[in-house]
């Protein structure tokens, strides 16, 4: 026994290369994208380095972009301008993901985030009630049938709900099939939580819930951060109604149940590195705290050690040169 026991295997590079047990690919990570109607030029998304909302003609320059960048998988979020409660319009975001399809066909992964908030006059993720203090869970989950099946027929090769009503899996799924694209992955938010964390998506998305709207927050559908029982019903529903992937989201507060749900539940695991998480280390290197790449990467390895499969990250296009670094 010598006294450099731990630390002999630290010496060097080359050393501390070959016994490292967690790696991060680029391949691993997806990109999300936000597009809105009407839009002229990007608007730049605050707090967000490098994000933006894209006009329909931006988003297929920044997917070339992303793809010279090295990546390929992408998550697409629609800002359509006209809004309803009921049997809302999917056309616009439909109609983005026919254009990037036709244009990038294989090249690119493509899923599409099915939600309402971005549609809704109120900016909540479903149907509110005649009182306007609850969703209404079955009319949400007729809507978000038909937006999943709308962006799966125009070509989307997951489609991700990120509502959080009770049985949206189990409908996609069913409706999914019997249209004939049983092909098509579902990725379930499964274990989103109500969080602080979602402030420049929001921004993004246009999606915040408007202020003097009865129902205040999002309280009441997405999961209470103090409940990790909840994950769990959450997350083994997802998985038996026919979710193929699983989400956890935001990331770093919640490395605990990614790692304990990813070992338990064997289906592939992503996790959301959310808008504020982002944002909060993008801000650490604008005051000069923070070295830009390796912060990024030791976050993207956290994920990876907590049992993520996949990791969705705004910094995902500059993901090259910070796993290089
Ligand atoms: C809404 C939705 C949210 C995100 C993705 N879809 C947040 C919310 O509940 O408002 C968050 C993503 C992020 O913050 O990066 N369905
Ligand atoms: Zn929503």
């Amino acid at each position: 026994m010598s006294s450099l026991d731990l630390r002999r295997l630290r010496q060097n590079e080359h050393v501390r290369a070959l016994t490292r047990e967690v790696h991060v690919q680029l391949d691993q990570l997806i990109q999300p994208l936000f597009v809105a109607e009407g839009l002229t030029r990007p608007q730049a998304v605050p707090g967000l380095t490098g994000v933006h909302q894209e006009s329909t003609d931006s988003l297929l320059r920044q997917v070339e972009a992303d793809l010279a960048a090295g990546v390929t998988k992408f998550l697409l979020f629609g800002v359509a301008r006209a809004r309803a409660e009921r049997q809302i319009d999917w056309s616009f975001t439909a109609g983005q993901v026919r254009a990037l399809k036709a244009r990038f066909g294989h090249d690119i992964w493509l899923a599409t985030d099915v939600c309402l908030c971005s549609s809704t006059p109120h900016g909540h993720c479903g149907v509110l009630n005649a009182e306007g203090d609850h969703l209404d869970n079955d009319a949400s989950v007729a809507e978000l049938v038909q937006a999943a099946l709308a962006y799966a027929q125009a070509g989307a090769d997951c489609v991700a709900p990120s509502d959080m009503m009770d049985g949206r899996i189990r409908a996609i799924r069913t409706a999914l099939d019997d249209a004939g694209l049983e092909r098509t992955i579902l990725m379930s938010y499964a274990v989103k939580f109500h969080s602080t964390l979602y402030g420049p998506f929001r921004v993004a998305a246009g999606s915040a819930p408007k202020s003097g709207a009865s129902l205040k927050d999002r309280a009441s559908y997405q999961l209470d951060p103090a409940r990790p029982g909840d994950a769990w019903l959450c997350a083994e529903r997802d998985a038996n109604e026919g979710a193929d992937i699983l989400m956890v989201k935001p990331g770093l507060p919640y490395l605990d149940l990614l790692r304990e749900l990813s070992r338990a539940i064997r289906k592939p695991w992503a996790v959301y590195h959310v808008s504020g998480e982002f944002a909060a280390l993008e801000a650490l290197v604008a005051q000069g705290l923070a070295n830009r790449a390796p912060l990024h990467r030791e976050i993207l390895i956290a994920f990876r050690r907590a049992g993520a499969s996949m990791i969705i990250t705004y910094g995902a296009r500059y993901a090259r040169d910070w796993l290089a670094a």
